[in-house]
């Protein structure tokens, strides 16, 4: 049988990293996919210490033409994707917004992985997982429709949980709309990564303990057929009623499929 491959954004550092170490020492081919995945890992000599199974990519989130040309070059090669791992996430300590015209946190964190779920869709087939990696704070999380860009007020917490509420929504729409894949969002833990910049808080956990739970709904047969389903690292919970509200969740697909897809909506209208 062929090795699992397996494609982890963000894999070039923090949780990803940890992540895409455990999946390589199981026997994954794993394709690390972030912006710079392909010259910051061979400069710090961490890819070759990954081994021959571990292929850095290069992949930018926040650039919709960055993700189509990585769904492409799947497709060239023809991989077959046991799993995606959307872990890659940034924490914007003040507004910044894309070329698109997008909140930064929303960009990277909900809609590039949107689009490159939908880029690589082809290339996931039936039992495939898709592992979302959310955060607790989704729970403060409020989704503001008629200013998705915060140009009335920014908040760096609330822009955080906005996407990654938008993470969680997405991920069980997703379910919903794909019962052939295994889709699931994951909470991590606090852990001690670059995300918190110089406050990392006092009880964050070393990225290679909170990568178990990632590493379970990616791999471990008893999760299967598990889908739709919230988790609190290895513990299935449920989200925020925000989270699980089925026209919120349904407003929030059309809405980003507008952001990926623009020539479409604009086609059928
Ligand atoms: N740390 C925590 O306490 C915590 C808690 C809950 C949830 N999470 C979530 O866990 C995930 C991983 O975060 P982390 O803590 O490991 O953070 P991290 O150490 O800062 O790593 C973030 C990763 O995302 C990649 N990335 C950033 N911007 C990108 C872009 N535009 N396109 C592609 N890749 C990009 C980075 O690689 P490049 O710089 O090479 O692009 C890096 O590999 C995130 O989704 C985060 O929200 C973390």
């Amino acid at each position: 049988m062929a090795e699992p491959c397996i494609l982890v954004t963000g894999g070039s550092a923090g949780l990803g990293r940890a992540l895409a170490g455990a999946l390589v020492d199981e026997g994954c081919r794993v394709i690390i996919a972030s912006r710079d995945a392909a010259r910051g890992l061979a400069a710090s000599g961490d890819l070759p210490a990954l081994g021959p199974r571990a292929e850095a990519w290069p992949l930018d989130l926040a650039d919709l033409g960055s993700v189509a040309e990585l769904g492409r070059r799947v497709a060239r090669e023809r991989l077959a994707l046991t799993a995606v791992v959307a872990n890659a996430g940034v924490w914007p300590r003040r507004r910044i917004v894309t070329a698109a015209g997008l909140e930064l946190g929303f960009a990277v964190n909900h809609v590039g992985h949107a689009a490159l779920i939908d880029a690589l869709a082809p290339a996931l087939g039936d039992g495939a997982r898709v592992v979302v990696v959310a955060s607790g704070l989704h729970q403060h999380g409020r989704i503001a429709w008629d200013d998705l860009a915060l140009a009335r007020g920014f908040d760096a917490r609330a822009a955080y949980a906005q996407a990654k509420l938008a993470n969680v929504m997405y991920a069980l729409a997703l379910a919903r709309r794909q019962p052939r894949w295994r889709v699931n969002a994951v909470h991590p833990g606090v852990v001690r990564t670059a995300l918190h910049g110089d406050r990392v808080p006092p009880q964050a956990i070393a990225p290679a303990v909170a990568a178990r739970a990632l590493r379970a709904l990616v791999l471990d047969p008893r999760h299967a057929a598990t889908t739709g389903r919230y988790f609190d690292q290895l513990t299935a919970r449920r989200p925020a009623p925000l989270a699980l509200d089925r026209p919120s969740q349904d407003r929030l697909w059309a809405l980003t499929e507008a952001l990926i897809h623009p020539r479409r909506g604009r086609a059928t209208r």
